[in-house]
This record gives structure tokens, C-alpha cells and sequence, in this order.
């Protein structure tokens, strides 16, 4: 019997259109819970006049749309060129007028052009990227971005080290999720036995393991102050379990 073969492959590869094409069918969050995050962000602001929102890592530009609908100077920056045509197609379809730029948050450059700067669902946080945003906004700019609530006990054990598999349609499907002690790095990886094709297809996420305190080290240490924890109803977060999700609102 021949041995399976094995297909290793990085989780994510975001720019790549194989994989944005693909990701669109599962990736996102649904646009009915985009659309509610979008106009929780709003509550946020609590804007008396509009004002100019960056999305960063906008994605298909679901809440850019809503922002730009309600008459908020709104760009929206992916280094996804599937997705960033997707979010043009979209805004022309709603008649709203957002611009869209294909663009690694690394190279944006804008200079204290913003008086919101948002990072929904992101999937790394690192201090050069905040000093993106830093200089992105005016004096006295917001920085907002979702996180979980490190007390929530479903995100506690996620954050914990994990392993699990199930079956179907004659496929194993395999995950593992592992932080390593010495390194400090924290492995996801998803493992798709199939028998059927002789393959093991192995995806793997690793990145620095990395709590919200530690997140918001970052933010004071590239200057950001008073730094909100609030929930998606506006509420200020004061600890506790729930909810699970949390906006994070840093001004400069
Ligand atoms: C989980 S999706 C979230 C998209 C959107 N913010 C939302 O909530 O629907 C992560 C997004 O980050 C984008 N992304 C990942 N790395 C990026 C980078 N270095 N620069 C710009 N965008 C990036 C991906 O293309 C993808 O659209």
C-alpha cells in the first residue's frame, strides 16, 4: 500500500485568489452580524458631524458600506484584490460611494487623515501596525477594534491547548491547537485525511501567542491612551464572563 501524501499549506494566504475565492464561503462573519457590528461601531462614535473612517482589512467592505450609506467619508483598504473588487461591485449595487484600495496595512501612508481607524476581525496585532494607525489618525482619533474577553469560558478554552477530529463523508478531519511552552508560539493546524484521494491535507496558522493585556501594551507603548474595553450595546466593560466579544476604543 503506498504511503498518503501529504499536502502541508499555511491557514491562511489572503491575496492569494484561489484561496480568497474560497474563503468568501466560509471566512466572514454573515452580513447580517457584519451589518450589526458596523452599526454598533457607530454607537461608538457617537459622530455629531461625519466624519472620515479607515477600515483596515475591510474584507468585502460589508460595514465600510453601511458607514458610507449613512454619509461617513469612509476608505477601506484589503490586500485582497478579490475582495476589494467585491467590495466596489457591492457599493455600486448599494449606490454608495466608498473609495476601495488594495494595500498591505504595512504600506499604508496616510498622515493624520482619519478621525476613526477601524481592524475588524484581524488576524494579528503587531506594534508596527499600530504606529500605521497612529499615524493615520488626527489628534484625538480613535483606534477601534474587536477582541474576545480573555474571561469568556468558551474563549478560555479555546485559548487552551486542544485537540479534536470527526468524520465526513469518508473524510477525517483533524484539528489541532497548541501553544508551545518554550517558544511561545501558538499552532492551529486543520488536517483533512482522505482515504479515498490518499492525501493528508495540512493547514497551519502559527503566531506569536498573544493575550488582549498584552495588545493593549501595545497601544499605550506607541502612545494611544484612555483605552475602552465596550460591549456591542455601548455598555463600558468593567470584567466578568460575558459577553464573549468586545470593542476595543484606544483615542490618540
Ligand atoms: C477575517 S477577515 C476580516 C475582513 C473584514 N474586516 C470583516 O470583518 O469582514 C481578515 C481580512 O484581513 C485581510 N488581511 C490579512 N492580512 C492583511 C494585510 N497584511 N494587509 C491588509 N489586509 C490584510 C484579509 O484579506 C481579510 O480580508
Amino acid at each position: 500500500m503506498s504511503p498518503l501524501k501529504r499536502i502541508t499549506m499555511p491557514m491562511h494566504r489572503y491575496g492569494d485568489p484561489d484561496f480568497d475565492r474560497e474563503y468568501l464561503n466560509w471566512g466572514l462573519h454573515s452580513p447580517h452580524v457584519q451589518k450589526a457590528e458596523a452599526e454598533s461601531l457607530l454607537g461608538l462614535i457617537d459622530a455629531q458631524e461625519p466624519v472620515r473612517i479607515l477600515d483596515l482589512a475591510c474584507g468585502v467592505g460589508t460595514h465600510a458600506i453601511v458607514w458610507a450609506g449613512k454619509g461617513f467619508e469612509v476608505t477601506g483598504v484589503d490586500l485582497s484584490d478579490t475582495f476589494i473588487t467585491t467590495a466596489k461591485d457591492n457599493a455600486r449595487q448599494k449606490g454608495v460611494n466608498a473609495s476601495f484600495i488594495v494595500s498591505d496595512i504595512r504600506d499604508v501612508k496616510y498622515e493624520a487623515e482619519f478621525d476613526v481607524v477601524t481592524w475588524i476581525e484581524r488576524s494579528f496585532f503587531e506594534a508596527n501596525l499600530v504606529e500605521v494607525v497612529w499615524r493615520s489618525l488626527h489628534p484625538e482619533g480613535r483606534f477601534i477594534f474587536d477582541d474576545r474577553n480573555p474571561e469568556n469560558p468558551k474563549v478560555r478554552a479555546r485559548q487552551r491547548n486542544w485537540r479534536t477530529w470527526r468524520e465526513a463523508n469518508g473524510k477525517f478531519h483533524l484539528e489541532r491547537h497548541e501553544t508551545n511552552a518554550e517558544t511561545g508560539l501558538h499552532e492551529d493546524a486543520w488536517i483533512t485525511i482522505d482515504p479515498q484521494a490518499e492525501t493528508i491535507e495540512e493547514k497551519v496558522g502559527t503566531a506569536k501567542a498573544q493575550t488582549m493585556q498584552e495588545r493593549i501594551a501595545i497601544l499605550e507603548q506607541v502612545g494611544f491612551r484612555d483605552v475602552e474595553l465596550k460591549t456591542m450595546e455601548g455598555k463600558t466593560f468593567s470584567g466578568g464572563p460575558e459577553p464573549s466579544w468586545l470593542w476595543v476604543v484606544a483615542r490618540k
